[in-house]
């Protein structure tokens, strides 16, 4: 049997960013086995990685982070070197609706990984607990400013707040257990494999098929979009040489307006599909605002640049062109991910018929 340099956990890897960073680490690192522990809820798709399924050095597990069991089970039979925590609920519409399957997974589940990594890696001290957070922990901004790693936090959604009380979570076991872990907080993510409830892969679906583009209250709100795959290295890089204890802020030195990215998307969408310039503009829909909406996020990633030698690689024209043209290609993926408990959820979501 291969023997493995090192056997990295990563979880939540069939999920959006998380099937980004398993197969850079699985093509990456052929000496590493990767063992991908996902439960596949709505958000947890195996097509996402067809790619690497085959790879002698990939693993994948069926099971749910809550499950100490079966997360012990892990630990046991692989005798991880490391640990990369991606699984989440992780869409703020969701939390609002219903918050406690976000404190079951993110706050429980991230606690019940620490137990585990607690138990089995003692004293170890060549080990690592990545935990993959966001930069809504920082509630939100006004029209100036940038968060930093040292910003308060002040999460303003049940989302965030559960992704919040899992970072403190992280850094107290760093604190009291000297677990070392290192925290990522990056901000609005897009590319292959999106779920289409969020806002770029929503209106590329409303684009294409010609239905309304629900923009929340004026799409005034601002977000720093950074292209996944670079997220990716991001994680990469911060795993293998982030400070431990440590949290890295990670961003696309990119912020749009929602009103001003969909106008974009729109006018990239009617070049590609042929359409009069302007036509598909004229599917935004003004819809009501999201409750507690979050103004405006955007992050100073200037620590990680200076460390560690980071930044993004691929500009946003570049990264939304790429990211059209994989929806375009792929629609079979996304009428398989759009199911019936999609189409409930959208009909609740946007009291369509
Ligand atoms: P996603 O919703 O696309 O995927 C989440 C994955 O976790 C899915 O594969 C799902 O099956 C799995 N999962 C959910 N609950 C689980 C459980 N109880 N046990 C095991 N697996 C479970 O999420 P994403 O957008 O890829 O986000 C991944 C991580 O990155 C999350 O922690 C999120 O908070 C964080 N993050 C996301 C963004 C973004 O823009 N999407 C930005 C910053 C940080
Ligand atoms: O900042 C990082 C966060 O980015 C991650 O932690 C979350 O997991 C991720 O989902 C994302 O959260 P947002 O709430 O910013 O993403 P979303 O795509 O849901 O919304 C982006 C913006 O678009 C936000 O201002 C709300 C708005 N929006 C969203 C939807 C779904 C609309 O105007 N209409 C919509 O239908």
């Amino acid at each position: 049997m291969h023997a493995y340099r090192r056997n990295i956990v990563i979880t939540g890897g069939s999920g959006f960013i998380g099937s980004h960073v398993v197969r850079l680490f699985v093509n990456t690192y052929p000496d590493y086995r990767i063992i991908n522990f996902d439960k596949l809820t709505y958000a947890g798709n195996p097509e996402n990685l067809r790619d690497v399924e085959n790879a002698p050095n990939y693993v994948f597990i069926q099971g749910d982070i809550c499950d100490a069991a079966a997360v012990n089970a892990v630990f046991e039979e692989y005798t991880p070197d490391g640990l990369i925590h991606l699984a989440a609920e992780s869409h703020v519409d969701r939390s609002i609706e219903g918050p406690e399957a976000f404190i079951q997974t993110n706050v429980l589940g991230t606690f019940t990984l620490l137990e585990a990594a607690r138990k089995h890696w003692k004293d170890r001290t060549d080990v690592c607990f990545h935990h993959v957070s966001t930069d809504e922990v920082f509630g939100s901004l006004g029209d100036e400013g940038f968060f930093t790693e040292s910003t308060p936090y002040d999460p303003q959604s049940p989302y965030s707040a559960s992704k919040a009380a899992s970072d403190h979570f992280v850094r107290a076991y760093f604190n009291t257990y000297r677990i070392p872990v290192v925290i990522t907080n990056c901000s609005n993510n897009y590319g292959p494999n999106h779920f289409p409830e969020k806002l770029i892969p929503l209106a590329i679906t409303r684009i294409q098929e010609k239905q309304p583009i629900p923009v929340y209250g004026k799409g005034e709100n601002v977000r720093d979009w950074l292209y996944a795959p670079d997220h990716a290295r991001a994680i990469d890089l911060v795993f293998h040489k982030g400070k431990r204890g440590e949290s890295y802020n990670v961003g696309g030195f990119n912020e749009w307006s929602n009103i001003d990215l969909i106008c974009l998307l729109c006018a990239i969408m009617d070049r590609k599909l042929g359409r009069e310039p302007g036509e598909s503009q004229q599917l935004i829909t003004f819809v009501t605002d999201r409750p507690g909406h979050d103004h405006r996020y955007a992050i100073d990633a200037g620590r990680i640049k200076a460390e560690l030698g980071w930044e993004p690689t691929v500009t946003f024209e570049e990264g939304l062109e790429r990211t059209v043209d994989w929806y375009l290609a792929n629609t079979a993926w996304t009428d398989h991910v759009r199911d019936g408990s999609y189409r409930d959820y959208i009909r609740r979501q946007y009291k369509e018929e």
